[in-house]
């Protein structure tokens, strides 16, 4: 072999490219970090639930792009924090009876068939959703699964239609996830008037650099926004008419400042910069820039009466969020009194938090890393962030996304 065959082979297959960072682009950090995990833990206990009953689970993922559902299935960290540390996923590739991905780009299917071709029980196929569910002669599955908003391609009547004949099609006990754009997010001021029955436009030219983004040039294609109440109206309609018993698992408002159109001005006239600080905040190659996390969302005044109680909820994320970066301000300050005014101040699940961090600040010089900002403090403060939207409660719609676990069973309650 030449001496430099070798490297003339991994140029080739494309080990030397500029690689993709985290800091931007579809699978940048917070869509790692902050969105995936967030759907791994609102799935978790209704997995690990599954498996008490049964060794192996069957999924379909109702448009499952390439396949990015059966690689968040399996790989949802165990509940435990430090037991078994041996036992790295809550399920494997193993665990899987079935993986059904469908979808209606061949593109997608192609790629999906191309990422899992050594995978015998993953299987993709095309068809388009609005039409239906394509699958009611294969036997249920005890997941149907989706993500990043595939279903709010549909409009209501079609994901209703769609709902109702995934309802019949369980035969015992399933899990429907929804994964739906919220229509309160702080990214779609002028989205909150309008209702779930009339589609609005969407563009993903978020992934186009900011001078790009000229909304008369990019993209555009409708999509159906939903609060909670009509997406709650949505499942239990279909409940009744299918005679289903069904029990909403969880309801949560994802990304509600990380939104990716929070850093455009495609549907605002202000544009943030808070998913590209959040991103940075992950980045262990970066220290995130604290300045950066502050922003101001005066903007929503205006439509403060549309809906109170998103407003409401947005403000009191804002503010725990703004409580984060004073705490941070004033370790970095040395003000003590002040660090320790903030935290008596704050709520319990805030002050734990805020006591951790002054407590990981104040003992930085323990961390055997080489960047204690960028490897230690940074995504720490991001992933406290992230838990904080966690916690918070059922969800209104005011995220980038709408997520929704449902628990269907066979019988009503009479
Ligand atoms: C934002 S992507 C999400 C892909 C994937 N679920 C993920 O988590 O990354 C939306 C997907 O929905 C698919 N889609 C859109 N309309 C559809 C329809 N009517 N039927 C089936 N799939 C559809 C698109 O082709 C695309 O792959």
């Amino acid at each position: 072999m030449p001496r430099t065959k070798f490297y003339e082979i991994v140029v080739k297959r494309g080990f030397y490219g500029v690689s993709e960072s985290g800091l931007c682009g579809k699978k940048d950090n917070v869509r790692k970090f902050w969105e995936d995990v967030f759907i791994k833990m609102s799935i978790r206990p209704a997995i690990e639930q599954l498996l008490e009953q049964k060794d192996k689970i069957r999924v379909i993922d109702l448009g499952c792009g390439s396949g990015e559902g059966l690689e968040l299935l399996t790989h949802i960290p165990p509940s435990t924090a430090v037991k078994k540390v041996n036992k790295e996923f809550v399920i494997v590739e193993g665990d899987i009876e079935i993986y059904q991905g469908v979808d209606i780009s061949p593109a997608m299917i192609k790629q999906g068939k191309q990422n899992y071709s050594n995978l015998p029980q993953a299987d993709f196929v095309e068809a388009d959703l609005s039409e239906g569910f394509p699958f009611m002669q294969n036997a249920p599955y005890d997941i149907y699964f989706s993500s990043y908003a595939s279903l709010s391609h549909l409009n209501y009547a079609e994901l209703e239609h769609l709902t109702e004949q995934i309802f019949s099609h369980i035969s015992s006990r399933g899990y429907m996830v929804f994964d739906l754009h919220g229509r309160y997010s702080p990214e779609w001021p002028g989205y909150w008037s309008k209702d779930c029955h009339l589609q609005l436009p969407y563009t993903m030219a978020y992934l186009l650099p900011p001078q790009e983004q000229d909304p008369n040039k990019i993209k555009w294609f409708d999509v159906t926004y939903y609060s909670g109440s009509e997406l709650i109206g949505l499942i239990e309609s279909v409940a009744d008419a299918s005679g289903k018993k069904v029990k909403i698992i969880n309801m949560r408002d994802r990304s509600i400042f990380v939104g990716r159109h929070m850093d455009t001005s495609l549907f605002k006239k202000q544009r943030h910069s808070i998913r590209t600080e959040v991103n940075r905040l992950f980045d262990h190659g970066y220290r995130g820039r604290i300045s950066g996390l502050g922003f101001d969302i005066d903007y929503l005044e205006e439509v403060k009466d549309v809906n109170h109680q998103a407003w409401t909820r947005i403000h009191d994320y804002y503010n725990l969020w703004q409580t984060v970066v004073n705490t941070l301000h004033a370790l970095m300050n040395a003000n003590n009194t002040e660090v320790r005014k903030i935290i008596e101040s704050s709520p319990e699940i805030l002050a734990d938090e805020l006591k951790m961090l002054a407590w990981l600040y104040r003992n930085a010089d323990r961390f055997p890393v080489v960047d204690f900002w960028a490897s230690v403090m940074g995504p720490q403060v991001a992933c406290i962030l992230r838990n904080l939207e966690f916690s918070l409660p059922q969800g209104l719609g005011c995220g980038h996304s709408l997520f929704c676990i449902v628990e269907i069973e066979n019988e009503k309650k009479k």
